[in-house]
């Protein structure tokens, strides 16, 4: 059994070795589905998806109508994305609610997870949502129970069922390489206005088994 393997089925972060340089993992566009039976966004506003990848978010949100502006700071080739770096963004001036999956990476430090949820918790307006797909390991840590603290949630959606996280949006070689179908995952939603702090915590599932085909939306490369 390889080293890879073992640390992906752990649902621990894999190697410097192993990480794609740029941190691309792409969501499952089932997530996206098993987060909108819970919630509902401004459509008035639109949803901003900062860290937009190959669009595995974005463009599933834009089929189930919403307006959705894609950014990142780097090009994966997907069509009419706006290449940011979200550190640009200033305090209070994000107009749209924000549904995305930020980069992981340990630590706190600039580019760490924990510092993109603290700035993207920031630069939204106030009265926005947002919700974030996180290892279900963000709960832990002393510096992670600080921005809890500061920024309390309205409710986290623990993934009873694990959910594949691909990286460079090949969902086919996770399965290969790990041999599992996914990640422990949670979406967890703020509200801005207030940031109230029921904190509560509701299990959310999928039925039957997940297809770990190369899920590729036939929009992403459309010129
Ligand atoms: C975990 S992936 C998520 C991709 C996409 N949100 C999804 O769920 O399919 C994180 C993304 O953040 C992008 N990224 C990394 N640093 C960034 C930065 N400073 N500003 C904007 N995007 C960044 C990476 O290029 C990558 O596409």
């Amino acid at each position: 059994m390889s080293k890879h393997f073992l640390q992906i089925s752990n649902g621990s972060p894999v190697t410097d070795y192993d990480r794609h340089k740029n941190n691309f993992y792409a969501t499952h566009p089932l997530a996206v589905h098993m987060l909108l039976e819970k919630e509902s966004f401004s459509r008035k506003l639109g949803i901003l998806e900062p860290f937009a990848g190959k669009g595995h978010i974005g463009l599933t949100l834009r089929r189930l109508n919403y307006s959705v502006t894609m950014q990142d700071k780097f090009d994966y080739g997907l069509h009419g994305v706006q290449l940011k770096d979200f550190y640009d963004n200033k305090p209070n001036s994000i107009e749209q609610d924000i549904i995305t999956n930020p980069p992981y990476k340990r630590g706190n430090k600039k580019g760490s997870t924990i510092s993109f949820v603290r700035h993207i918790l920031k630069s939204a307006k106030p009265d926005r949502k947002i919700a974030l797909f996180l290892k279900l390991s963000f709960f832990e840590t002393d510096d992670r129970k600080e921005l809890f603290r500061e920024f309390p949630f309205s409710i986290a959606y623990v993934c009873s069922k694990r959910i594949p996280c691909a990286k460079n949006g090949n969902f086919k070689a996770f399965r290969e390489t790990t041999g599992t179908t996914g990640i422990a995952m949670m979406w967890i939603v703020w509200n801005k206005k207030g940031f109230e702090h029921s904190q509560r915590i509701e299990f959310i599932t999928y039925k039957g088994k997940i297809e770990t085909y190369d899920y590729m939306l036939p929009d992403y490369k459309k010129k």
